[in-house]
């Protein structure tokens, strides 16, 4: 595990403000019954959500298809709290892996997902963190292997250069393949998007146009 957690440094927070009682309790008690442990055991329709911030998404999405099972990974502890806090009455297709989501991909099975979701991924701007960025060539080896052909690799951003990243070094690997047809299909979110947006989208957009990326495990 050392050497993977030195080849997968995390660089971002762990820890925000201080929680609510009621929020540490939820970690302390709830959080058993979502925590994804390792050997990591896969079941079939499985949905994967990388940085899941808040857990909107995965709160919604798991709560209405229980026919989908559901993994979110997210090292922000308070983010963890903020999703076991919004599940109103407990689902049994969610598991949670409150760590860097490379350390449970290594884990799982070779074509063991039907999606991959990275909603919003940290832009890291500056040309010298760039190589902190999620999604370069040695996440994308991961990401097509865990993926089964004709499973979907979904991501979203704001910020143009990232899409730009993301779209040409996901273009150029092989085993992935563009789903879109034109420049417009950028702007359209997967069909089935069930809300209206994240708090991260709310609070950062103002405004700005959101880019989907939708590619295809060939
Ligand atoms: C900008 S936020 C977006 C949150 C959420 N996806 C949304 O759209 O509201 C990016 C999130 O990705 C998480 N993250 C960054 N690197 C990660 C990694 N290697 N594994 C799992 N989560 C990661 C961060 O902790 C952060 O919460």
């Amino acid at each position: 595990m050392t050497d993977r957690l030195l080849s997968h440094r995390f660089h971002g927070r762990r820890k925000g403000k201080t929680l609510t009682d009621y929020r540490q309790g939820l970690l302390e008690h709830d959080f058993n019954h979502y925590k994804a442990t390792i050997p990591f055991e896969t079941q079939k329709n499985s949905w994967l959500e990388i940085g899941f911030g808040n857990g909107e998404f995965l709160s919604h999405m798991s709560q209405n298809n229980p026919d989908i099972n559901f993994i979110g990974c997210e090292p922000f502890i308070n983010g963890v709290a903020a999703l076991l806090s919004s599940i109103e009455k407990p689902v049994d297709n969610l598991k949670i892996w409150s760590d860097d989501a490379r350390l449970l991909i290594d884990e799982m099975p070779d074509q063991s997902m039907e999606r991959v979701y990275l909603l919003n991924p940290d832009p890291w701007p500056k040309s010298r963190h760039h190589k902190r960025r999620f999604v370069q060539e040695k996440t994308l080896n991961m990401l097509s292997r865990i993926l089964k052909k004709g499973g979907l690799f979904i991501m979203s951003s704001d910020h143009h250069e990232l899409v730009t990243w993301m779209f040409d070094h996901t273009n150029a690997h092989d085993n992935f393949e563009w789903t879109g047809l034109s420049g417009d299909d950028w702007l359209t979110p997967p069909s089935d998007w069930p809300i209206d947006q994240t708090r991260y989208m709310k609070k950062g957009l103002a405004g700005k146009d959101i880019y989907w990326l939708i590619f295809k495990r060939k």
